[in-house]
């Protein structure tokens, strides 16, 4: 294909490609000519796929620009994941929106091999807000907030930035129904640039704005299984009633320190690292895989890159599996040091809920060789959360009882 269209900002629209599909390119502008690239289409309608979520790439004058640090990162994308199908970038692509070098560093940086090579869908970070998302949208043509679909998951992109502030109500309503309406692909997966949950020094807890606007009344109800932030420049992962809050603003922007105490749902965190969060969607087990990739380590004032990790490096695998039911397991007996007959005795049962969705109060009923001891009814339980109940239990005579909870 062609296009004699003349712009300082060239888009052109691919149509008619198919599925599953490894396309090559080339682009040819007067007598220059790029290498071969090529990207990959997405699966048909079901089946496995790999993609990349990082964001906050942006560069800080004077101490280190795009090509210093987020071109770590980006170079390691393209070396070690040629398989993605796309990269997520959760917003802060550049430091100074209005400075048409650091433009040229992020594409640089970036398009040096990873976006030659791949497809990337972006979404607007507050640095973004500083020229009202002009030279965003010029560079990236996407709408503020959309969504898509790629093989078995539906990918719902928003802006939490204030460029749309005025039209949150717009935003959230227009969120609701994306949701309701995408019911067929199982995996549901949401984007945005401020996390809900962070432990960040300088804003500790997260943006809890979030939380009550979209965390809970949207996505718990849609059943969301993980939602990808940025802004906090470090990588924490959260699970909070069933859904992985993961930040991955990991992307080259200066490294934020986090608060001793962790914000709720705290499930893991590493400061001063660059690195990607890869995610491998199994459509066979109903599973996804995310992993942390570190890249490089910085130094606690930001200036220096102290060591880069070994291709492949690992800091945590988590597994999410589709099915999102409460599971209580009864898992322990507490006894006393001494049951004796004919009197009453404490018998304690620890219960937890090792699913991934919040449990109904429900009854819990102890037997001995078949006999009811006693019936409790316990509250809810968060995923991962476990609780004591007791039983008074008055054996008749001294023998050899097998006790049952269920
Ligand atoms: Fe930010």
């Amino acid at each position: 294909m062609s296009s004699d269209e003349v712009s300082l900002l060239h888009h052109v629209r691919l149509t008619g490609l198919m599925p599953g599909m490894t396309y090559h390119y080339q682009v040819t502008a007067g007598v220059n000519v790029t290498g071969d690239h090529s990207f990959r289409t997405f699966p048909p309608e079901s089946g496995s796929f790999d993609f990349i979520v990082y964001g906050d790439s942006q560069e800080q004058l004077p101490t280190f620009t795009q090509l210093e640090r987020h071109k770590l990162v980006a170079d390691r994308i393209a070396e070690e994941e040629t398989d993605v199908t796309f990269v997520l970038h959760v917003g802060d692509t550049v430091g100074d929106p209005e400075n048409p070098e650091e433009w040229n560093r992020f594409f640089a940086a970036g398009g040096g091999a990873m976006l030659a090579n791949t497809t990337i869908y972006p979404i607007t970070g507050n640095h973004e807000e500083i020229d009202d998302g002009v030279t965003y949208y010029e560079a990236f043509d996407m709408p503020p907030w959309y969504s898509f679909d790629c093989g078995d998951a539906h990918f719902t992109m928003l802006d939490s930035s204030d460029i749309s502030g005025s039209r949150m109500t717009e935003q959230t309503a227009w969120l609701r129904n994306d949701l309701a309406s995408n019911t067929d692909p199982p995996w549901k997966f949401a984007a945005f640039h401020h996390p809900p949950y962070s432990s960040g020094t300088r804003h500790p807890g997260g943006w809890l704005n979030f939380r009550d606007l979209w965390g809970g009344p949207v996505f718990e109800e849609n059943d969301v299984n993980a939602v990808f932030n940025g802004h906090v420049h470090s990588y924490q992962r959260y699970l909070v009633n069933g859904i992985q809050y993961v930040v991955a603003a990991t992307g080259g922007g200066p490294m934020y320190t986090l608060t001793e105490e962790k914000a709720t749902g705290y499930q893991n965190s590493l400061e001063n690292t660059l690195g990607y969060t890869r995610v491998h969607l199994d459509a066979e087990n109903e599973t996804v895989l995310m992993e942390f990739m570190p890249v490089a380590e910085i130094s606690d004032d930001n200036k220096e890159v102290l060591s880069i990790y070994p291709r492949g490096s690992v800091f945590e695998s988590v597994v999410v599996e589709l099915s999102r039911t409460p599971d209580l397991v009864p898992e322990e007996f507490i006894l006393p040091a001494q049951v004796f007959a004919g009197e009453n005795n404490t018998i304690g049962l620890s219960v937890a809920n090792r699913g991934s969705e919040v449990s109904d109060a429900f009854t819990l009923s102890l037997s001995a060789e078949g006999t009811e001891i006693g019936v409790t009814e316990v509250g809810s339980l968060e995923p991962g959360a476990a609780t004591e109940v007791n039983f008074v239990w008055r054996p008749a005579s001294a023998s050899t009882y097998e006790l049952t909870a269920w």
